[in-house]
């Protein structure tokens, strides 16, 4: 029987982009049943929840998901509604792959990163947030732990394995944070020592932000804590052309959700501007993810010769397409 994904519309430009991406798959082959679960702005307003019981017991049943972005309202009594579906399914992993593509306006052409960051803990564990009752003094707490370092940088050097990478850089601060990054670094040391045949190498945070917009070519496997990985990850996106073409998955034990890196973009929602690449090319990570690695590759050339093309993309890559425009092309060359 078929396999079947739970697949997230979301909020802005996300039910358009979802649309486009499913339309790809279908195009390619892909013979998937999908069952459609809300979450975010739109679930609020149809069910009064951000993160509907239905919609979390329909991830876990499927255990794979395509997820569009989803608005987190700013305010009290809000939590970022990724972290906690991250943390609700122990997603520990989050893996954002940027690849230069021909046809875009990056500054670079020879960028090919997969950051991996931790995805549960660090600076985003949600631990100790208080504010004092004078308003002068804000603590958030931040925690790592030997097992949550321990399998993402297994899982990093897995990855490079498996993907014949060389090399595999673990991103710090050992130098001011002493115990919580220091751990960190002290566990992706030992756990380098176990793959002798990558080249390890580890890098200070500030230093690495230079070091990437220098030359990201240095670059290969990076892996790093929640904070770091959030901010470096997008660092990436803007090296290959931003944050249209930048794709994650987030990945643990029991569940995968494939999801752009970008949010719902509400200032050019529903206005059939959004470039559908990034969640396109989740997809392509969620096949890949699902061992169809035909038709991840039937995807990713279309896509890629789409935008080399360039006659018909979307507006962020400096072309005038639409995103339903900018989808037909990909479709066309499937
Ligand atoms: P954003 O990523 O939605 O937008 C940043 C800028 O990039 C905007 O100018 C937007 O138009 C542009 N952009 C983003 N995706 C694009 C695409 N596919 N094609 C063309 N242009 C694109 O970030 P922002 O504005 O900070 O956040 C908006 C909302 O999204 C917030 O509520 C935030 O919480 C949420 N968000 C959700 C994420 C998720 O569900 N994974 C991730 C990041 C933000
Ligand atoms: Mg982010």
């Amino acid at each position: 029987s078929a396999t079947t994904i739970t697949v997230i519309p979301g909020d802005g430009i996300g039910p358009d982009i979802v649309d486009a991406t499913l339309k790809v798959l279908d195009k390619a082959g892909c013979q998937f049943d999908y069952e459609f679960a809300d979450a975010g702005l739109t679930a609020l307003e149809k069910h009064g929840e951000l993160v509907p019981q239905q919609t979390l017991d329909l991830i876990e049943k499927n255990k794979v998901a395509l997820k569009g972005p989803l608005t987190t309202p700013i305010g009290d009594g809000f939590t970022s509604i990724n972290v906690s579906l991250r943390k609700t399914f122990n997603l520990y992993a989050n893996v954002r792959p940027v690849l230069s593509l021909k046809g875009t306006r990056a500054r670079y052409e020879n960028v090919d990163i997969i950051t991996i960051r931790e995805n549960t803990e660090g600076m985003y564990s949600g631990a100790g947030q208080t504010v004092s009752a004078d308003g002068q003094t804000a603590e958030a707490m931040s925690i790592i732990t030997r097992d949550g370092a321990e399998r993402i940088c297994e899982f990093a050097y897995q990855l490079a394995r498996k993907e014949g990478r060389k090399k595999v850089t673990a991103v710090h601060k050992a130098n001011i944070m002493k115990s919580t990054s220091g751990l960190f670094l002290k566990v992706a040391r030992e756990v380098a020592e176990r793959y002798p045949e990558i080249e390890s190498q580890e890098m200070i945070v500030d230093a690495t932000c230079m070091k990437l917009v220098m030359d990201p070519s240095q670059f290969d496997v990076i892996v790093t804590t929640n904070l770091f990985g959030d901010i470096l990850s997008d660092l990436c996106a803007g090296l290959i052309g931003g944050l249209g073409l930048a794709p994650g998955a987030n990945i643990g034990q029991e569940a995968a959700i494939f999801e752009a890196v970008h949010g719902s973009a509400p200032d050019i929602a529903g206005q059939d501007l959004a470039n559908p690449t990034a969640l396109i090319l989740a997809a392509v990570q969620m096949l890949e993810y699902l061992g169809l690695a035909e038709q991840a590759g039937k995807i990713r050339n279309a896509v890629r010769d789409t935008i080399a093309a360039g006659e018909c993309v979307t507006r962020d890559l400096g072309g005038n397409a639409g995103t339903q425009a900018f989808t037909d092309a990909i479709l066309a060359r499937l």
